[in-house]
């Protein structure tokens, strides 16, 4: 089965740091991650749920004056852009973007079209638009490997639901 895109509903805060959570246990094997959305979408608290699970304890910023922030997490190395302030995509080659888009790095990006034409693409994207006071997700995969990091998404256990009380 070849799954084009999914969609969550990410009710609040806790919604989309757990979301990352559990994308990040799809993303062990890296990947090229697309977070497409407005200003205040959620695509860094995303990135601090995927950052938080991989063992990364402190606060996640999201690196908007230096394009990115490196991170070596359980045998991973992951790197976060955050491109909005990139003025022209070619600076992306003045720092050196192939040493970071290696095969099993993991690299989250925001505002990936800023950096159209010189970014390879995506394996995933995740669009974040506001839903009443949440948050509306949509993951597209656009590679095989995409697709397989859907499938795992989709296939991991659901976190342990409470026990209902019992009644006598
Ligand atoms: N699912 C959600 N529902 C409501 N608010 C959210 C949700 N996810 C994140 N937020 C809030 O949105 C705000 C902006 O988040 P941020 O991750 O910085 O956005 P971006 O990086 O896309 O600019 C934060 O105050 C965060 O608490
Ligand atoms: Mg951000």
């Amino acid at each position: 089965m070849s799954v084009a895109d999914l969609r969550f509903q990410l009710t609040d805060e806790v919604a989309t740091v757990d979301f990352g959570r559990r994308l990040a246990k799809s993303l062990r094997g890296g990947a090229v991650v697309f977070l497409q959305g407005t200003l205040g979408a959620g695509k860094t608290t995303l990135t601090r749920g995927v950052l938080q699970e991989l063992g990364h304890a402190g606060a996640v910023k999201s690196p908007t004056y230096t394009l990115v922030e490196p991170y070596e997490l359980s045998g991973l190395k992951v790197f976060h852009f955050d491109l909005y302030r990139l003025g022209d995509p070619e600076e992306l080659e003045y720092m050196g973007i192939r040493d970071y888009f290696l095969e099993q790095n993991l690299c989250i990006v925001e505002w990936p079209m800023r950096g159209a034409g010189i970014l390879p693409s995506p394996d995933l994207s995740v669009d974040l638009t506001v839903s009443g006071t949440g948050r509306l997700a949509i993951v597209t995969a656009s590679t095989r490997r995409g697709d397989s990091i859907l499938q795992s998404l989709i296939t991991q256990p659901l976190k342990t639901q409470p026990l209902k009380p019992k009644h006598e």
